[in-house]
């Protein structure tokens, strides 16, 4: 045996790397006011009807273990996507953050690689470093936050493994046209896997959006990374999923622990999928907000940019924590996102006329 001390400890898991998420609403104390939690993009429209009554349904059957397995979802994700989808090609998850985690725990490891492009959902860095990959970051394109397609192909190595889009991207609201995102795809070499995380994509309504769904049908090594937590309003619920080839989601459905996910989110995901009605107010909500925020902070003193999302990133003059205190002051919460490799921005979450107007009276009082 080695004498001397052998470390216990793996040096990329023995640092201090955690996600800091948004504040909840109970830590702020606003003397009685109300309080708009429009930080961390929730669905200000509540839960989706249908889901809450699964809910209530199955809450009486709490004493048994849940499904095994995610057979019913992924039958109910069929069923929604129909054509040739079928369950072999999805996986649910507790949660769009833990698919996040079993693609990278799937396929990343030591000596390999992961591209991303930051400003992004600050997870993807930090997962993939605590499964002792390495995060190569080909930064997003100013003005507006564009792919560098070019500079994305020419960082890809044989250790590549990983590469993570996002559209609509979470800061920015930027989103990747089709024809950049299919030079992407078609420029890459089989060994690397395109995690594209769509959690906002029912809110994009540009012409050349695209899911990943049609890189799927043609057998690309694509996963779409997709949750109920935004649009569907079920945030509180950790509910999500995954959908690729089935050799891919056969793959990392090795990593499907038993009864994974408990039987209120099972339920309350398929119920939601059939929530149409919901889903179109949802949208309309925010698309209509969107614009009459576009035309309220076009009248002020503050850089901002247009969004595929329910949220909207802006630049204040202020330091970004000084924003976020007196918005807080004002009965507003939003979120600085430094963290997500966008210094000195803050994000602020679409919700319904109230909020929108609650926001930008906040605004016009702090920036005077
Ligand atoms: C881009 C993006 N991906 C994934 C997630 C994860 O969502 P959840 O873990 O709530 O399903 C979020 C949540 O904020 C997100 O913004």
């Amino acid at each position: 045996m080695t004498k001397g001390k052998i470390n216990i400890f793996k040096p990329y898991l023995d640092v201090e790397l955690q996600y800091k998420g948004g504040k909840s609403a109970s830590e702020i104390d606003t003397g009685g006011k109300p309080l708009y939690k429009l930080s961390s993009n929730e669905n200000i429209l509540g839960s989706s009807p249908k889901a809450l009554a699964a809910i209530r349904e199955h809450v009486k059957t709490l004493n048994i273990y849940p499904a095994n397995k995610d057979t019913e979802l992924r039958a109910a994700l069929a069923d929604f996507y129909g054509g040739d989808m079928t369950s072999e090609h999805f996986m649910g998850t507790p949660s769009g953050s833990e698919a996040l985690e079993i693609i990278i725990r799937a396929f990343l490891g030591e000596e390999l690689e992961v591209i991303v492009s930051n400003p992004a959902f600050m997870p993807y860095i930090m997962f993939s470093k605590k499964q002792g990959g390495k995060v190569i970051d080909i930064p997003l394109l100013a003005p507006d936050y564009a792919l560098n397609v070019d500079e994305m192909l020419a960082a890809v190595t044989d250790k590549t493994r990983l590469i993570f889009l996002t559209s609509p991207n979470n800061p920015t609201g930027s989103y990747i046209p089709k024809a950049d995102l299919d030079r992407l795809i078609y420029g890459l070499p089989d060994h690397v896997v395109v995690v594209y995380d769509e959690v906002y994509f029912q809110y994009a309504d540009a012409p050349d959006f695209t899911t990943a769904l049609p890189y799927i049908k043609e057998g690309k090594n694509v996963i779409g990374l997709n949750s109920f937590s935004k649009a569907y309003g079920l945030a509180g619920m950790r509910i999500g999923y995954a959908y690729s080839t089935p050799r891919i989601i056969k793959y990392i459905s090795q990593l499907y622990k038993p009864f994974l996910l408990n039987t209120l989110a099972h339920k309350a995901a398929i119920a939601a999928l059939g929530d149409t009605a919901f889903i179109e107010k949802t949208v309309k909500t925010v698309l209509r907000e969107k614009a009459y925020l576009y035309k309220e902070l076009d009248k002020l003193p503050i850089k901002y940019w247009k969004s595929q999302g329910n949220f909207i990133l802006m630049k204040p003059e202020m330091n970004d924590l000084e924003f976020e205190s007196k918005m807080q002051s004002e009965g507003v919460m939003v979120r600085p996102v430094a963290g997500f490799g966008a210094p000195g921005c803050v994000r602020v979450t679409i919700g319904n006329r109230k909020s929108s107007k609650a926001f930008i009276a906040g605004l016009k009082v702090i920036l005077g």
